[in-house]
């Protein structure tokens, strides 16, 4: 069996980069999606260092057509797709989460939507057009990059560790898409693919932030651990590292 194929989106810095490099490091053959033609050559220059079989898409998970040349890329090249990981997110806004752009009644509705439009909308419109050929791998593995702070219940419950820490637009575009996850899951139960969703930890990247407590490079391994599960792994589970979370 040949190497296995895998896209990262958003994967020019942060949580992506340090993905696709933990992959390529496991001997996965990657690919990764950068906005940025630089930023992008950039990253494939350090990971081509760790090893030969990596190159780079430009992309934009909003542009559709981006979405049709990813297909068209994978297709023509090797015919299936092994592992897709949708990691290329946005917030609502900087941190500390203060201001109207995080604010449940005040939030402008074009914030709700640029959100929802990247981290939902764009998610499910990506993994849709390259399913077929995630089928045409003998162990198809879909990784939704969610969040902790995705969790209705945690968010219901005063005391949780993200009681406090609400931020409406970003958390319930992740909760969208946590229920892609489930809904995805269900639909290709019975098939080679398993679907979750990750929360990758509170992780110093530029969303992040330096008083996030995990380093980067402990902030790919659920990824890494979901992108890579055995045929005996869970699909259309929500996980931090090996533990499951409460929707
Ligand atoms: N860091 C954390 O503590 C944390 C916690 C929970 C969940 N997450 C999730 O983990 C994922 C990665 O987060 P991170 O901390 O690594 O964030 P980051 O440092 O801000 O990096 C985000 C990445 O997504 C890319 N991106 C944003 N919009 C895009 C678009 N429209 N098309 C393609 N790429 C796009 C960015 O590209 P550019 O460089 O072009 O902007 C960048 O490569 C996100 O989905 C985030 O919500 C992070």
């Amino acid at each position: 069996m040949s190497k296995k194929i895998a896209f990262i989106t958003g994967a020019n810095r942060g949580i992506g980069f340090q993905t696709a490099l933990d992959l390529h490091k496991a001997g996965v053959s990657v690919v990764i999606g950068s906005r940025d033609q630089k930023q992008g050559e950039q990253a494939l220059r350090k990971l081509r260092e760790a090893g030969e079989e990596a190159d780079m898409l430009v992309f934009d998970v909003t542009n559709p057509s981006h979405h049709k040349a990813a297909y068209d890329y994978f297709h023509s090249r090797h015919g299936r797709l092994d592992i897709l990981v949708n990691n290329a997110g946005i917030a609502a806004g900087g941190f500390p989460p203060v201001g109207p752009e995080h604010s449940t009644a005040d939030v402008p509705a074009e914030t709700l939507r640029r959100v929802f439009d990247t981290n939902f909308f764009a998610q499910v419109a990506l993994t849709q057009t390259l399913l077929p050929l995630l089928k045409k791998s003998p162990a198809g593995r879909i990784v939704n990059l969610s969040s902790i702070l995705a969790s209705l219940k945690f968010h219901a419950e005063p005391g949780s560790p993200i009681y406090d820490a609400k931020s409406f637009a970003y958390d319930a575009s992740k909760t969208a898409l946590n229920a892609f996850t489930i809904h995805l899951a269900y639909e290709l139960r019975g098939t080679n693919i398993k679907v979750n969703s990750a929360h990758p930890g509170w992780v110093k990247t530029d969303m992040g932030g330096d008083q996030a407590p995990m380093e980067l490079a402990d902030g790919s391994k659920t990824s890494v651990a979901l992108a890579t599960l055995p045929v005996d792994g869970p699909s259309g589970g929500f996980f931090h590292l090996d533990q499951p979370l409460p929707w």
